[in-house]
């Protein structure tokens, strides 16, 4: 059912600035930049080695979620995402068990990727995404 971890999701108020810093400065090799325009958000995906990624997310108006989250907690870590096999099943299984889902129904991603959030309210307060990878 779980694959692994897949990212960390890291909120910044500033994309480019934060490439300086975990590129220039930390080391790590940037992967790819995304603009997600029904999610409001620019993403740089930072190799972490392996199949792990760092996902630094910059909201792109004040409406966007993570607008929201920079302005009541400022920059630092957002969620946290698991790659699964099967998104539905595991969804479906979620909510049979009275999981608090934010997506019911998975959404498109960057790189063809299927995702949904689940609610911090049901994982003790860390926002969970959950990831599943186009098959080949
Ligand atoms: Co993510």
């Amino acid at each position: 059912m779980f694959v692994g971890m897949d990212h960390v999701g890291v909120a910044v108020k500033s994309l480019d600035d934060a490439i300086r810093v975990y590129r220039d400065a930390l080391g790590f090799e940037l992967k790819g930049i995304h603009v997600l325009t029904e999610r409001k958000v620019r993403v740089a995906f930072i190799s972490a080695g392996g199949k792990t990624q760092i996902e630094l997310l910059e909201p792109l108006d004040s409406n966007s979620a993570i607008a929201k989250f920079l302005e009541t907690r400022g920059e630092g870590i957002h969620h946290f995402a698991v790659e699964v096999d099967n998104i539905d099943a595991v969804l479906a299984e979620m909510k049979k068990k009275g999981v608090a889902l934010i997506d019911e129904q998975p959404q498109m991603g960057a790189e063809g990727k299927r995702i949904a959030f689940v609610h911090p309210k049901s994982t003790k307060g860390v926002l969970m995404e959950l990831v599943e990878k186009p098959k080949r």
